[in-house]
């Protein structure tokens, strides 16, 4: 019996105990999971808090960037309004999406609005609703871009209109095209004017030159027409010699008068029979340098005092005023110095009878490279034997 009771103590005692244990590891359980959950509460909090502070500043950046494109998109709109170009957005219909004050003027001076525009098909419009210009905006539907000059008219305005059209594509499908117009009346008139001008002023140059040639001429009779052969000879060996435009005006110029500077030599040694002096040939050379003193005074578009200070120079130094060598010389004075020669040699002087263009040519050809331009004595040999001729 005492070991039953004692048997039973035991027992309870142990149930106790376990009951004791597992309590404790449950509270202690509890406890923990208590401490992790406030733990991770804390942690949610955190982070909510950080994605809230993440969301306010993104929101913030947001409205910044908003504000900042509706900026850019005012100014853009302001640009396109104001532009000094006309400008029309069309849809892919090719109806006008938009268009600035700039195409409104030039489309419709005075009585319309842009409202009245909007929605409009381009083709319709009457500056375009013509041959040509509705195959042309088909172009920008392939993508092509298209360009132009019109003469648009309206209430009895001219204006001349350069059209430009670019398709514009949203995610590589067409959405439509960009036509930009500008009005160039202004500015072709003004170079219309400026060109009538320059032409006026070339006419005038070219005829004051004339008055000069003719003036120097009266004084020397015996060399009457000969500065105007010597430039008839002078322009067909630079045509020859394929030099450009410009430098050709300058041949042609310079060549009419290079015998200016002898108004200068006295009358009896330029109308002398027979041949001059020594002493005279000396004031004779001094043309050169007189023409050039004449000629520097007046402002030409082409070197013309120059060429006609260099039209006696030879290639090895032997000319004169100045001896000058090789490309010293200007290739206008070297063409001159060859058409000169050769027209001195087929007229005829008080001192000699002509001595013909065989004679001539000789002279020319047997001093090529030493006195003459190579280049320019084959133009010039070229042009006789393809049957050149004087005038007059
Ligand atoms: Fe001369």
């Amino acid at each position: 019996m005492e070991n039953q009771i004692q048997a039973f103590v035991l027992i309870s005692s142990i149930t106790l105990a376990l009951f004791v244990l597992i309590s404790v590891y449950l509270i202690i359980r509890l406890k923990l999971n208590d401490i992790l959950l406030k733990r991770s509460e804390g942690k949610l909090k955190n982070f909510n808090e950080t994605l809230q502070y993440m969301v306010a500043e993104k929101t913030e950046e947001l409205q910044i960037s908003e504000k900042k494109f509706k900026n850019l998109y005012e100014l853009n709109k302001e640009v396109l309004e104001n532009s000094p170009a006309g400008i029309i957005k069309l849809n892919r219909k090719h109806e006008i999406e938009f268009l600035n004050h700039e195409s409104l003027s030039i489309l419709l001076p005075e009585n319309k609005n842009q409202d009245d525009m909007l929605g409009q098909l381009i083709s319709q419009i009457p500056q375009f609703n013509r041959a040509g210009w509705a195959s042309l905006l088909i172009q920008l539907k392939k993508g092509k871009e298209i360009e132009g000059e019109e003469t648009f008219i309206q209430q009895s305005k001219k204006s001349i209109v350069k059209v430009k059209g670019v398709p514009v594509y949203e995610e590589g499908i067409y959405s439509g095209a960009v036509l930009l117009l500008n009005d160039n009346t202004e500015s072709i008139l003004a170079e219309d004017k400026l060109k009538q001008s320059f032409t006026m002023l070339q006419k005038a140059t070219g005829d004051i030159i004339q008055a000069m040639s003719y003036t120097s001429e009266i004084r020397d009779p015996y060399t009457a027409g000969h500065q105007k052969k010597v430039a008839e000879l002078a322009v067909a060996i630079g045509k020859e010699m394929n030099i450009n435009e410009e430098q050709l005006q300058g041949v042609k110029f310079a060549a009419m008068i290079h015998d200016i500077g002898k108004i200068s030599v006295p009358s009896d040694i330029l109308s002398k029979p027979g041949k001059i002096g020594k002493t005279e040939f000396e004031v004779v050379k001094g043309h050169s340098q007189t023409g050039y003193e004449l000629l520097d005074k007046i402002n030409f578009p082409w070197p013309i005092s120059i060429i006609v200070y260099q039209h006696h120079e030879k290639l090895d130094g032997s000319g004169y005023p100045n001896g000058l060598k090789g490309d010293e010389i200007l290739l206008e004075a070297k063409i001159i110095a060859v058409a000169d020669t050769v027209e001195a040699m087929t007229s005829h002087r008080p001192y000699r009878p002509a001595l013909g263009i065989d004679k001539a040519l000789d002279e020319i050809i047997t001093n090529k490279g030493r006195l003459y331009e190579p280049a320019v004595v084959d133009a010039c040999v070229h042009l006789f034997k393809q049957g050149f001729k004087f005038t007059n």
